[in-house]
């Protein structure tokens, strides 16, 4: 059967600077203003409604992660598996009001998911920015303290297809309808959002992204590189509301049908074949970094 979720829909973020956090989005990233509001601001990066969103809060921490059904009928068989799971549904409101249909749910581990209909693309192609323009939205990566568990979670719930898993279960990354290589990774540790990530058209961007930063006297946390899992470039850094951002570009694409692939990420991730193809191994501050889910 093919998955109930086709791609990342959005994230969206709680944030105690908005001002400065969309000010980054812009500025660095390249994502463009939808609308804003007091309390809350979309962006995004295409023509898609919302890509990322703030929320102004009191704590820099995630909010939801937005999952692009396929239609309604999709949305209405996640909100019967995660019944049938036990799992708890924060909502079946959307979020959004340009989103028909939706049902949020928390996972065991307390990582919060909206499952919602095709977000409206009603934005212009192009548009002016002063930061890189990404593309589009791509994946988020989840810390789990049982990663095994959550992955078949949302193996059971979304429909999602294992495409690759470390020996232990420690690394797992899960792909969506539309086969990229994954759409949620999975590693173990504190539960939370470990990074999410900007798809980008070409390298060059990643020359301007370090050029960007540098001029701002920031740095790149991790990269450029090539990740073995994916086979997706890769450079990350971090936002000023203390979220790691990725960056990649030519993310992997597998068949419907693939068998997940099982390797050895070695001790401290120093398996260049799967972590970094071309070398450096990530620093400590890429591995130990950790962001919250709102408390339910
Ligand atoms: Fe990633």
């Amino acid at each position: 059967m093919s998955a109930l979720v086709h791609r990342l829909g959005y994230i969206a973020l709680n944030v105690r600077d908005m001002d400065a956090a969309v000010r980054d989005a812009e500025g660095i990233a390249g994502v463009r203003l939808v609308k804003s509001s007091p309390d809350r601001t979309l962006l995004t990066s295409n023509q898609r409604h919302a890509e990322l969103i703030y929320y102004r809060s009191s704590a820099d921490e995630v909010r939801s992660i937005g999952l692009e059904a396929n239609d309604a009928a999709c949305v209405a068989e996640v909100a019967r598996r995660v019944r049938q799971r036990g799992l708890r549904i924060l909502s079946e409101t959307p979020s959004l009001d340009v989103i028909s249909n939706s049902v949020t749910f928390a996972t065991s581990e307390g990582h919060i998911f909206e499952v919602h209909t095709p977000m409206p693309l009603d934005q212009p192609v192009r548009y002016m920015c002063g930061g890189i323009h990404p593309r589009c939205i791509d994946h988020v990566n989840l810390t789990s303290s049982d990663p095994k568990t959550i992955t078949e979670e949302l193996v059971d719930v979304l429909g999602m297809k294992l495409s690759e898993r470390s020996t232990g279960y420690e690394l797992n990354w899960l792909r969506a309808g539309d086969n990229r290589h994954h759409t949620v990774g999975l590693v173990k540790g504190k539960p939370g959002l470990h990074h999410y990530s900007w798809e980008f058209s070409d390298f060059s961007d990643f020359k301007r992204l370090g050029d960007m930063l540098d001029a701002d006297d920031r740095c790149l946390v991790w990269g450029p590189g090539r990740h073995g899992a994916g086979d997706n470039l890769f450079t990350y850094y971090v936002d000023t509301g203390g979220f790691l951002v990725e960056c990649t570009a030519e993310m992997e694409l597998m068949p419907l049908t693939a068998e997940a692939r099982v390797v050895e990420v070695g001790e401290n991730l120093s398996n260049p074949k799967v972590v970094n193809r071309w070398g450096a191994p990530p620093p400590q501050a890429w591995i130990h970094h950790h962001s919250a889910f709102m408390k339910l």
